[in-house]
């Protein structure tokens, strides 16, 4: 009988893990190299300042600071190739020291066999480093339940244009 207490829970945890995993299907692994080209102080610009009642000149490392971004985001290098998604979001300088931005940034697919899916990136981006890596938190359509991570490194800027070009790496599992 007391066998029992443990047997019947158990079997009911194996059919609902079992009925899940077949409803979701096996998961999968993705991995990506995209680019984001991001332009600010411009007219066309994808990265802009969120205003704030604070006075005084804008200080992009200034602890705080709020920005919106739109980035196309492209899968060759080459400024101007057709972007496959937009990132779209948020970030904050959120050290004291301006080392380090919050990234709250879904990529949207907008072209290519992930449009209409979405990812959802999340994390504190080191501004001073080579590179960084935040983490992938979820996702919709073909990238239910994702998790993983991207790495970002800034591999071209020109301040005259206010153009900068990032890559990232992402390594997403997902059903
Ligand atoms: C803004 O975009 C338009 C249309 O693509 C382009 O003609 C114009 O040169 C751009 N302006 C700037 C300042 O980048
Ligand atoms: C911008 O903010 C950072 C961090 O608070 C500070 O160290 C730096 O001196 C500021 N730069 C200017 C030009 O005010
Ligand atoms: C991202 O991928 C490229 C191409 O595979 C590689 O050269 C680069 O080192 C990777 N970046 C990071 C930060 O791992």
């Amino acid at each position: 009988m007391a066998s029992n207490i443990f047997i019947l829970p158990l079997l009911l945890f194996l059919s609902i893990f079992t009925c899940s995993t077949a409803k979701l299907g096996h998961q999968k692994e993705t991995e990506m190299t995209v680019y984001y080209h991001e332009y600010s102080g411009s007219r066309n610009a994808t990265l802009i300042e969120i205003p704030s009642p604070s006075t005084g000149p804008l200080n992009t490392t200034k602890f705080g600071l709020m920005m919106c971004t739109d980035d196309p985001i492209t899968e060759k290098i080459e400024e101007g190739s057709v972007p496959i998604a937009r990132g779209r979001g948020i970030y904050v300088i959120s050290a004291l020291d301006g080392s380090h931005a919050h990234m709250l940034v879904s990529v949207v697919f907008i072209n290519g066999k992930y449009k209409g899916s979405t990812l959802e990136i999340q994390g504190s981006y080191a501004l001073r480093e080579r590179a960084t890596e935040v983490a992938v938190v979820g996702g919709t359509g073909k990238f239910r339940l994702a998790r993983g991570y991207a790495t970002f490194e800034v591999l071209h800027t020109d301040s005259l244009r206010g153009y900068l070009l990032a890559r990232s790496n992402m390594t997403v599992l997902h059903y």
